[in-house]
């Protein structure tokens, strides 16, 4: 069988040094990203000042159009920031919560980032109400449902868990959130790049990601999509003067926003960060998130087809539907396991409670399914 997505391999010279499969936690390293990177420390060291009116300046914007067709939203409704710990808190600091209306209704499973900040907003007057899981994979999608009522200012959750690759509906939740008068936030950073996302047809308010994992982008890329019918609503109170509508008059007193998605900014971006992440971006867009998306289908189940006949308990949804692009294993002594494999030079890693967590990407060959699952088998059989 021909695999036209390998030919993306030559791109990415770490995949020969290594077993890479670790995309969800850290994608491989773009060949062009060590250029980007020069052509970031060239224009730092030639244009000097200049540097900031010749690009600089817009990359939020300029970087964050190419999330933006990643993600299915318009040019200008993305922008680059750190990370999704600071894109979240900015999605946080544009509600009151101090009414009637004061619930955040999150899940058990979603990523900690986002639940230490609503524990954290309790000061503030807000609820947080996380709905279980029942057997440590899913969320019931029903009971989701049910928190979300009249009393409920912000719905957050994860589009695919990072623990078992557990695939939510953002648009049934986001249907309801709406039905209601609540606004959803989706943090997609482990499905863009990997499970197709389409913040339009999914109709959420918000989306936050970054680039480490599957967008092939490396650290400081993180990024926020707001629904562009409410911006003129939304008064983010973490802010700063790169979201003012006038920055360089450097006025005092309150902020006047930003009429575009500047107004979520807050103070200097990471431009090296931004150079880096772009290679990867352009070589997801080349690639086609929908071919990407077949491919991992069918190498998740194979992954779980070959673990299955070693007898290993797979701990991520067997169902197309509701898996995302990586595939967990509870095996025994799996902290161990991991260790020994990345000595091996077969990269994966371990999350307690879940298990080892292996990632095909569109670059990994199939041979490397069989490797992982052979190297496992071996490291088990030599400790008894
Ligand atoms: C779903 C999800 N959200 C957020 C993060 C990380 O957040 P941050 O960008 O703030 O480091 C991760 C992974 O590290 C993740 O898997």
């Amino acid at each position: 069988m021909t695999d036209d997505l390998l030919r993306w391999r030559s791109e990415f010279p770490t995949l020969e040094k290594t077993v890479h499969l670790i995309s969800h936690s850290l994608g491989a390293m773009p060949r062009r990203a060590r250029e980007a990177l020069t052509q970031y420390a060239d224009e730092w060291e030639d244009r000097s000042i200049r540097a900031w009116q010749e690009g600089w300046w817009e990359m939020p914007r300029t970087v964050g159009n190419l999330i933006a067709r990643i993600i299915g939203a318009g040019a200008g409704e993305v922008v680059m920031m750190q990370n999704v710990s600071i894109a979240n808190w900015i999605v946080t600091s544009c509600f009151d919560f101090s009414g009637r209306r004061n619930k955040i209704v999150s899940e058990s499973l979603n990523f900690p980032t986002n639940l230490y900040q609503y524990h954290a907003l309790a000061g503030t007057g807000a609820r947080l109400v996380t709905v279980d899981s029942e057997d440590g994979l899913t969320i019931p999608l029903e009971k989701l449902l049910d928190a979300i009522d009249e009393e409920t200012a912000l719905v957050s959750v994860s589009h695919v868990l990072f623990r078992s690759s557990f695939k939510q509906d953002l648009a049934a939740i986001t249907n309801k959130a709406h039905r209601v008068g609540a606004m959803v936030c989706a943090d997609i950073y482990q499905s863009a790049g990997t499970v197709p996302v389409d913040v339009r047809v999914s109709g959420v308010d918000f989306a936050t990601g970054g680039s480490v994992k599957w967008l092939c982008g490396g650290p400081g890329a993180g990024y926020l999509y707001v629904r562009r019918d409410l911006w003129p609503q939304l008064k983010p109170k973490a802010t700063g003067w790169m979201a003012h509508e006038h920055p360089f008059e450097f006025k005092t007193g309150p902020i006047e926003y930003a009429d575009d998605i500047f107004r979520f900014m807050h103070g200097t971006p990471n431009v090296p960060g931004m150079y880096a992440a772009k290679p990867g971006y352009e070589t997801i867009l080349e690639a086609g998130v929908e071919r990407i998306r077949e491919k991992s289908l069918r190498q998740t189940r194979r992954l779980m087809e070959l673990a299955c006949e070693a007898g290993y308990a797979v701990r991520t949804p067997m169902n197309n539907d509701e898996r995302g692009g990586t595939v967990t294993l509870d095996v025994p002594d799996g902290r161990r396991v991991t260790d020994a494999l990345l000595q091996r030079d077969v990269l994966v890693d371990f999350r307690p409670g879940s298990g080892i967590r292996i990632a095909p990407h569109f670059y990994t060959k199939d041979d490397e399914l069989e490797i992982v699952i052979r190297e496992i088998r071996g490291l088990l059989e030599r400790g008894r």
